[in-house]
C-alpha cells in the first residue's frame, strides 16, 4: 500500500554569476496540486520545489532547491524514504560549466556560457527503484506519444504525464490542460480540457489504485 510520496515542482535556476541564471518557464503548480492532493488523501507528503512564487502546501514536508544538482541531492536522500516519486520538476537539462564568483561586467564582447549536461536525476533514482512507483513528465513539441514513450522506457519510469506544448495547450501555469498518460505496459488515456488540480486527482487515482 502506498502512503508516502515524494513531489518534485518548479525549474532549476541555474547559475551564470551571483545576479543572472539559466532556467525555464515552469511555474510548479501541477507539482504543487499534487502534493495538495496527496495531503487530502492523507498521504506522508514531501515537496521538493524549485523557486516559484506558491505557497508551500501545509501539512507537507518542504524543501527548497535552486539547481538541478541541488535537486538531485535532494532526491537522492527522500527517495528511499517514500513508496512514490513524482517527478514533475522542469529540471534544466544543462548547467554553467564554470558560474563567475562576481557579477560579469558588460564588456565590449559578450560572453560565451559554456553549458554541460545536469545528471538525469529520475533516471539515475530509477536504477535503485525497487519496488517504488516512479512518475515522470515528457514535455514535447511534436510526436508526442512516441518521445513520451520512449522516455518511459529509457527512463525506467511506471507511468509518464506527457504535456503536449503548442498553440492551443497552456502547459505553463493554470490554464486548462491536455496531456496524455501512457504506462509501462503501453496502456494510454487521453484527458483535455482539465485543470491541473482535476489532473491531480486522476494521476492519484492512478497510481493508488495500481492501475499502472
Ligand atoms: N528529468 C530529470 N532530470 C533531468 C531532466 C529531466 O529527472 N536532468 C525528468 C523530468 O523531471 C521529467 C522527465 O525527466 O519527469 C522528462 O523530462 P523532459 O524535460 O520532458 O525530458 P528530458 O529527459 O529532459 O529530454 P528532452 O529535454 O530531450 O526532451
Amino acid at each position: 500500500m502506498i502512503t508516502s510520496v515524494l513531489v518534485t515542482a518548479g525549474p532549476t535556476r541555474e547559475r551564470i554569476d551571483p545576479v543572472r541564471f539559466v532556467s525555464n518557464h515552469s511555474t510548479g503548480t501541477f507539482g504543487y496540486a499534487i502534493a495538495e492532493e496527496a495531503l487530502r488523501r492523507g498521504l506522508r507528503t514531501t515537496l521538493i520545489s524549485g523557486p516559484v512564487s506558491l505557497k508551500p502546501p501545509r501539512g507537507a514536508r518542504f524543501i527548497r532547491v535552486e539547481s538541478g544538482l541541488d535537486m538531485r541531492a535532494a532526491v537522492k536522500r527522500e527517495f528511499r524514504k517514500h513508496a512514490c516519486l513524482i517527478m514533475a520538476a522542469a529540471v534544466s537539462d544543462w548547467r554553467v560549466r564554470k558560474p563567475a564568483m562576481s557579477k560579469l561586467k558588460k564588456g565590449r564582447t559578450a560572453p560565451v556560457l559554456r553549458l554541460v549536461p545536469n545528471p538525469d536525476i529520475v533516471k539515475e533514482v530509477c536504477r535503485v527503484k525497487k519496488d517504488r512507483i516512479v512518475v515522470g513528465f515528457a514535455l514535447e513539441t511534436g510526436d508526442l506519444v512516441r518521445n513520451a514513450g520512449t522516455k518511459l522506457k529509457e527512463k525506467n519510469l511506471d507511468l509518464i504525464v506527457a504535456n503536449k506544448l503548442g498553440k492551443r495547450c497552456d502547459v505553463f501555469g493554470n490554464g486548462i490542460k491536455e496531456i496524455t498518460l501512457i504506462d509501462r505496459e503501453g496502456g494510454r488515456s487521453f484527458y483535455r480540457g482539465k485543470t491541473k488540480t482535476a489532473l491531480a486527482k486522476i494521476i492519484l487515482d492512478k497510481i493508488l489504485g495500481h492501475k499502472i
